[in-house]
C-alpha cells in the first residue's frame, strides 16, 4: 500500500508503479535523503511540533536504517515507489505509530529538492578535487618538459614554435575556470527549500532556518514555490561538467594525435593502452577514446535536463523526477573520466627531443623573420607580404628558410643582413618572445611557479 493510497479505491497497477518507481536512481541519495531527515526532525522537535521522546526514536531509527541500507540488509524494492516512501515506510515498521509523525509539515516535493543540492554540494567539491589533482599532473609533466620543444598549431597547421609546458598550462589555465564555475555555483546550492512543504508553505509553526542551519547551508529558498519548481542549480552543474568534458575531450584528443607513429611525442605507459585482437602490432589509445566519446553522454544530460524542465507549470511536476538519471550520469562520467584523464597523464612519457631539429629553419619560424624586418622599421604588412615571398621561394626549392642564401634574402630586403639566420632555430624563436604570458622560458618558468603555488594551496 502506497504512502497516499487511502483516497483511491484501488491499488495502484503493477505495471503503472514499475514505470513510476524510481528507486533504482533515487536509491543513492539515501545519505542525504537521512541527513535531511534528521535535520527535519530536530527542529519539528525544538518547535514542540512533535515530543522530544518521538523525535528521538525516530533520529535513532534513522540513522539505523542508514546502516541496513549500507550493509545491504534493506533492499531497494521497486514497489515502494521511491527513496522516501521507503525509509519512511521501514521507519514505520521498527517504531511504529511513532515514525509517523517524521513527514510532519514536509512533503516529498520540499524533501527531494533538498536532498538534491546536499548532493550536489558533495559532488562539487568532489569534482574540484578530482579537477586539482588532474590540473597537478598537468603541472607535474610541465615542469618536466620546461625546455621540450613542440610546433604550436592553429588549424592544426604549424604555426609557431612553442614549449611544451606551456602548452600543458594552457590547459591548468582552462581547468581553473571549470573550478571557478563549480564554486561559484555553490552560493546557489547551499541553500535549504525544506519548509516549503507541496508548494504553498504550512500553517504548522516550523523554523525553516533552523533545518538549514542545522544543515550548514546558508539560507533559505524563500518563496515556497521556487523551492519546489525549480532544477535550475542541476542544470548549472550538469553544464559546468559539460564544459570540463569539452576541455577533456581536447585534451583526449591531443594525447590520440600525440601517441600515433606520425607525431610519435606521447608514449603512454603499457599498462594504460590496449592492442588489436587481430593486429599484433597495435597499441591504441583507448582511455583517451573512451573520455573523447563520454563527452556525449553528460551533454546528452545536459540536454536531457533542460528538456524535462521546459515549460512545466509551477510548481512541481512529476516529469521532474527523471532529472536524477541525468544528475547521476553527469556526475559519475565526470568524474571517472577526470580521474582516467589524470591517471593517463601520469603514465606517459613525452619525446623531449621530437621535434626541436625538425622545426629548426623551418617555415614556422616566418614570424620571426617578420619580426626581425619590422624591428628594422619595414612596417608590418610589407614584412608579412615580403616574408610570404620568400616562404613561395622555400616552398618551390624545396629548401628550408635557413638554406637561403643571405644574397637571395637582400634581393628582398636590403634590411636582411647575416644575423637574421641566428634568429632563424626553434630555440631562439621562443626565447626571443618578451610579451607577458607569452611561451618565453622566463614566462613559462612564472607561470609554473604561479600554479604552483596556487595548486598547493587547494
Ligand atoms: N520521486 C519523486 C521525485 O523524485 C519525489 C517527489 C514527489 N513526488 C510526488 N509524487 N509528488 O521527483
Amino acid at each position: 500500500m502506497a504512502i497516499w493510497n487511502s483516497r483511491f479505491q484501488k491499488s495502484f497497477d503493477k505495471g503503472a508503479l514499475k514505470f513510476s518507481s524510481s528507486i533504482d536512481i533515487d536509491g543513492k541519495l539515501y545519505n542525504e535523503d537521512i541527513e535531511g531527515s534528521k535535520a527535519h526532525v530536530k527542529m519539528l522537535m525544538k518547535q514542540k511540533i512533535i515530543s522530544t521522546s518521538d523525535g528521538n526514536a525516530i533520529l535513532k531509527a534513522l540513522e539505523e536504517i542508514r546502516k541496513e541500507i549500507s550493509n545491504g540488509k534493506l533492499n531497494f524494492d521497486w514497489q515502494k515507489e521511491d527513496i522516501h516512501s521507503l525509509i519512511e515506510e521501514r521507519l514505520v515498521e521498527k517504531i511504529g505509530e511513532r515514525g509517523k509523525r517524521l513527514h510532519t509539515a514536509r512533503s516529498r516535493n520540499d524533501q527531494i529538492a533538498l536532498d538534491e543540492r546536499l548532493f550536489l554540494r558533495k559532488e562539487i567539491n568532489i569534482v574540484s578535487k578530482l579537477i586539482t589533482d588532474f590540473q597537478k599532473a598537468l603541472l607535474k609533466q610541465a615542469q618536466q618538459n620546461k625546455s621540450t620543444i613542440i610546433s604550436g598549431y592553429t588549424h592544426l597547421q604549424q604555426a609557431q614554435p612553442i614549449l611544451f609546458a606551456h602548452h600543458l598550462i594552457a590547459y591548468i589555465s582552462m581547468l581553473q575556470r571549470d573550478k571557478e564555475r563549480f564554486n561559484d555555483l555553490m552560493k546557489r546550492v547551499n541553500l535549504s527549500p525544506l519548509g516549503a512543504a507541496a508548494l504553498a508553505g504550512t500553517s504548522l509553526p516550523i523554523d525553516r532556518n533552523i533545518v538549514a542551519k542545522n544543515l550548514g547551508m546558508n539560507g533559505i529558498i524563500l518563496n515556497s514555490l521556487d523551492a519546489v519548481a525549480d532544477r535550475d542549480v542541476l542544470i548549472e552543474f550538469i553544464n559546468d561538467c559539460s564544459i570540463v568534458m569539452m576541455h577533456l575531450s581536447r585534451f583526449s584528443e591531443e594525447m590520440i594525435l600525440w601517441s600515433s607513429q606520425e607525431f610519435s611525442f606521447a608514449k603512454i605507459d603499457d599498462s594504460f593502452a590496449t592492442g588489436s585482437s587481430l593486429m599484433p602490432q597495435k597499441k591504441n589509445p583507448d582511455i583517451a577514446e573512451l573520455i573523447r566519446g563520454k563527452v556525449g553522454r553528460v551533454y546528452g544530460s545536459l540536454i536531457g535536463i533542460l528538456t524535462i524542465m521546459k515549460s512545466l507549470p509551477l510548481a512541481y511536476n512529476r516529469d521532474m523526477q527523471e532529472d536524477k538519471v541525468h544528475l547521476l550520469e553527469a556526475t559519475t562520467t565526470t568524474k571517472d573520466s577526470l580521474l582516467m584523464a589524470t591517471e593517463l597523464l601520469n603514465n606517459t612519457k613525452f619525446n623531449k627531443n621530437r621535434f626541436e631539429k625538425e622545426l629548426d629553419g623551418n617555415l614556422l619560424l616566418s614570424t620571426d623573420l617578420v619580426d626581425y624586418l619590422v624591428r628594422k622599421q619595414v612596417p608590418f604588412r610589407k614584412a608579412h607580404q615580403m616574408v610570404g615571398e620568400i616562404v613561395a621561394l622555400c616552398i618551390q626549392r624545396n629548401i628550408k628558410l635557413n638554406q637561403l642564401p643571405i644574397q637571395e634574402y637582400k634581393q628582398f630586403s636590403v634590411k636582411f643582413e647575416e644575423d637574421v639566420f641566428e634568429l632563424l632555430t626553434a630555440r631562439k624563436s621562443i626565447e626571443n618572445k618578451i610579451s607577458q604570458g607569452s611561451t618565453s622560458p622566463q614566462e613559462v618558468e612564472k607561470q609554473i611557479l604561479f600554479w604552483k603555488k596556487e595548486l598547493s594551496n587547494s
